[in-house]
């Protein structure tokens, strides 16, 4: 049986703080879940500054005591190709933020090998996946994104898919704020997720947000993101949702 692309849920909350919890509800939950379906959870993490909120609730009370850390291993959606000190980095924000204060054995960490050469960096997280997913396409029980007001998800630029190289799971990529070499996960991944979420927080995304998905043609990454049944849900706080239709959104808590 084929598998289908279900419709996005949309969750309204009315900030940031609503959508820190929002999103580390949900992560709680994906997560706990997996480990207790299937022993174990793979989560993707994005990077920039939305999730940072999220990231630092998970390193407290209720959620630090709540998720199965022995049980979750931890990969990036996407990185720079930068130290792991420089505040560019994805992997270096979310250590400071919650990774380096909650008991996830260091083993179940997964950075990008952001100090290779891209296309090397690329193939290398490539078998990183294929160590821990083993030879079919990775199915990670969480994926979570965000976007830029230019359109793109994860490193995946809009209208430079030429720049984007690499084994079919991970490519490098050149781009963005700062505009550095990066690794990303490709569509493939992002499309088999079994939870994909997008988090956006922002008035300065509330265009983008609407021709994601009010527009009718694709045109950007994150519209290429229809996860093969698997659950994609759209978390927004009330300012980046401000140009929807009501009748569109579930109001969250
Ligand atoms: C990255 C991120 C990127 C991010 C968006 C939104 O490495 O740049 O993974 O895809 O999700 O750029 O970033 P903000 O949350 O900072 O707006």
């Amino acid at each position: 049986m084929t598998k289908k692309n279900l419709k996005p849920k949309i969750i309204v909350v009315s900030d940031v703080q609503q959508l820190a919890e929002a999103g580390a509800d949900l992560f709680e939950k994906a997560v706990a879940d997996a480990v207790k379906d299937r022993g174990r959870a793979a989560a993707a993490l994005s990077g920039g500054s939305t999730p940072r909120a999220m990231n630092r609730l998970l390193a407290g009370p209720p959620y630090v005591d709540r998720i199965p850390w022995k049980g979750l291993h931890l990969f990036w959606v996407d990185d720079r190709m930068v130290a792991v000190d420089d505040p560019a980095s994805n992997f270096g924000a979310a250590r400071d933020d919650f990774i380096s204060r909650v008991p996830i054995p260091a083993q179940q960490v997964h950075p990008m090998p952001v100090l290779d050469a891209p296309i090397r960096g690329a193939e290398r997280y490539a078998l990183e996946l294929k160590n821990y997913f083993g030879s079919k396409a990775p199915v990670f029980d969480l994926i979570l994104l965000g976007i830029g007001s230019d359109g793109h998800t994860a490193s995946l630029f809009p209208h430079q898919a030429e720049a984007h190289q690499g084994p079919e799971w991970v490519l490098s990529a050149r781009g963005g704020n700062p505009d550095v070499y990066r690794l990303t996960l490709n569509y493939p991944v992002l499309n088999r997720a079994r939870t994909t979420a997008f988090l956006v927080s922002g008035r300065d995304k509330a265009e983008m947000v609407r021709t994601l998905l009010c527009g009718d043609e694709v045109r950007y990454p994150p519209q290429r993101i229809r996860p093969e049944g698997g659950r994609l849900v759209w978390l927004l706080d009330r300012p980046a949702a401000t140009l929807l239709p009501e009748d569109m959104c579930s109001m969250g808590e």
